[in-house]
């Protein structure tokens, strides 16, 4: 049985005293028996994230790394300063940055060569935008999207797949849960198909507009093993209630 994993991205937001209010009821109040959690604060709240968390069971992760291990790239972090630090998690190839930042397939599984060699856990995003969606691109473009960061990587075993179609992170529409369950199928059956993945081990996270009153049912599906949530991790009562809804 996989555990769920709840993985909270806190994207551009936050100052010390919103991380210290938010933390500070979220490790307070982690329902016992709930899914496994983590939070993803940006780069400059990840000390003070890190204390919070100390010796709980809120795990801490980053929501990006360089590609390169260390050297003159002003602004970047290197997966290993995120793992000196105390970090577990980073989220890696989330649609933002693939639009925002021109990442690409190449680039994203460089990153991920990198976080694994430092021993970071890493959760892939992939999904689809609306105008592939409508025109029935959908698989096509995960399948490839899969393939491009995790062929020819050393080692996958603890890897988190997110599925996060593009057209439903905030913007209150969510995949309906049997929508997400065929795409989460969909995505272990290229697991199967990748060199060095337990197919049926890995855990395969949905994201998109996931909030408290949605997630038990997601959940509930056969494939979709816990959630990637962004704006309603944004407040300790809608992420707890989240959390709670998976099992341990
Ligand atoms: P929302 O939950 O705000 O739709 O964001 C989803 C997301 O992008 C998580 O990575």
């Amino acid at each position: 049985m996989r555990q769920t994993l709840v993985v909270g991205n806190w994207k551009m937001h936050g100052s010390r005293a919103s991380v210290a209010a938010l933390l500070g009821e979220v490790v307070g109040s982690l329902p016992a028996g709930a899914a496994e959690t983590a939070v993803c604060p940006s780069y400059v709240h990840l000390a003070q994230a890190l204390e919070l968390c100390e010796g709980s069971a809120v795990a801490v992760g980053a929501q990006d790394c360089s590609h390169m291990q260390s050297g003159a790239y002003t602004g970047e972090v290197s997966a290993q300063m995120l793992v000196d630090m105390g970090c577990r998690w980073v989220i890696l190839g989330h649609s933002e940055r693939r639009q925002y930042h021109s990442e690409s397939d190449n680039l994203v599984a460089a990153k991920l060569g990198a976080a694994i060699e430092a021993g970071l856990r890493p959760i892939v995003c992939v999904g689809e935008t609306r105008e592939q969606r409508e025109s029935g691109e959908e698989e096509i473009v995960v399948a490839r999207q899969l393939r491009g960061a995790l062929d020819g990587q050393i080692s996958l075993a603890g890897l988190v797949v997110a599925y996060e179609p593009v057209w439903a992170i905030g913007t209150g529409l969510t995949a309906s849960p049997e929508q997400a369950q065929a795409m989460h199928a969909f995505i272990r059956k290229c697991l199967v198909d990748v060199n060095g993945i337990d197919a049926d081990a890995t855990r395969v996270l949905y994201g998109g507009s996931v909030k408290a009153d949605n997630a038990a049912e997601l959940f509930a599906q056969q494939d979709i093993d816990g959630a990637l949530v962004g704006g309603a991790a944004l407040k300790a009562g809608d992420f707890l209630a989240i959390v709670g809804a998976g099992h341990g």
